[in-house]
């Protein structure tokens, strides 16, 4: 599951970078915190049977690498946090998505750490509380990641810009919707409404049914707003304005590249020649505020 998560943390860490216009207080730490949950995530498969009959020390076992888990989490989120604040954030699509995604990160890690605890389990397990945390952190955190990536790279990929007007209504309300589904789950498991359950008319299920209504409102509701997503990739393929080589302003080198690159080597046969780690922000230059990895001008020191 940790899987489905490390892709968007390494889009959102990056993107956030270059619209922060500085480097993270230390993006190495967000490297091996990467590593770290990459590596536990091997240890912690006995989370998911604590209440298989398994031995309770067994049980001990298994939650003490999960709530371990929880510590690059933190950190990462600390340092995402830490950079944001008193930076300059360029507001665009990617970024909103970027910061939805941590917004969503937190609340379902906030849960995983509650479902961690075997005793704490025993109540919560193969209830709806468990649908709601992984629903906030694999359903909605890590697609944020994949918005955030397609608004950021899109005209890369295509040679021409996403409209942001549409983009961000589409933020917005899959902000809310995603907010409108996910967070009932956790008051449905608590209530005890058992998942992988459709009979809904025993007696102590019936007061949750308007919650199960609200929560399928919601959801077509938030199904209804990625036609807005879809809508804009339709029409901004064929139609949206072009897109300069680097739009962004961002010092990686797929920006060094014509948008979109050449079809048979992204490069167009120039091999781009690299002078400095990628993240060269805030620094004054001929281009601005940022010198390009390919740029031999004297960069920010690492
Ligand atoms: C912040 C750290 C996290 C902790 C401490 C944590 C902990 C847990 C625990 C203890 C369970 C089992 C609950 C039960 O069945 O009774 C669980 C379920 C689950 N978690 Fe997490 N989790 C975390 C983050 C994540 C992430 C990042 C993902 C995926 C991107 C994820 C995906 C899932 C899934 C898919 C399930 C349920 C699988 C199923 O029963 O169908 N979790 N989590
Ligand atoms: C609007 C979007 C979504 C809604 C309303 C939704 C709703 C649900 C509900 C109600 C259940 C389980 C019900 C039960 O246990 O009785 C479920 C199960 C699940 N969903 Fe979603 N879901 C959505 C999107 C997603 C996404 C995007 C992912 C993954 C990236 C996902 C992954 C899962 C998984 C792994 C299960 C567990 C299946 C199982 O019980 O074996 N869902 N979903």
């Amino acid at each position: 599951m940790y899987i489905a998560i490390l892709p968007a943390i390494g889009i959102v860490s990056h993107i956030l970078i270059c619209n922060m216009r500085k480097n993270m207080l230390s993006h190495r730490v967000i490297i091996y915190c990467m590593m770290a949950i990459g590596f536990l995530s091997y240890m912690v498969w006995g989370h998911h049977m604590f209440l298989s009959g398994m031995n309770p020390f067994s049980a001990l076992v298994f939650s003490f690498p999960t709530l371990m888990i929880t510590i690059p989490a933190t950190i990462m989120t600390l340092i995402w946090l830490g950079s944001l604040y008193g930076s300059n954030l360029r507001i665009n699509s990617a970024s909103l998505f970027c910061l939805g995604f941590i917004s969503m990160f937190v609340s379902g890690g906030i849960s995983g750490f509650f479902l961690a605890q075997p005793s704490i389990d025993i109540y919560l397990h193969a209830t709806y509380f468990v649908v709601g945390h992984f629903h906030m952190v694999m359903g909605v955190a890590a697609i944020m990641g994949v918005f955030a990536g397609t608004y950021f790279w899109f005209p890369k990929m295509t040679g021409r810009m996403m409209n942001e007007t549409l983009g961000r209504w589409h933020f917005f309300l899959t902000l809310i919707g995603t907010y409108a589904i996910f967070m009932p789950f956790h008051y449905l498991g608590l209530a005890g409404n058992v998942r992988r359950y459709s009979a809904f008319q025993d007696d102590f299920l019936v007061p949750l049914i308007p919650v199960h209504k609200f929560i399928t409102y919601a959801a077509l509701f938030t199904g209804a707003a990625q036609l807005i997503f879809i809508a804009n990739l339709a029409y901004s393929r064929f139609k949206g304005p072009q897109a300069s080589a680097n739009p962004w302003e961002c010092t990686s080198l797929e920006w060094s590249t014509p948008s979109s690159p050449p079809p048979f080597d992204n490069f167009g046969g120039q091999h781009p020649v690299v002078h400095h780690d990628p993240y060269q922000y805030g620094v004054k230059s001929s281009t601005g505020d940022y010198v390009m990895q390919t740029s031999p001008e004297p960069g920010a020191a690492s």
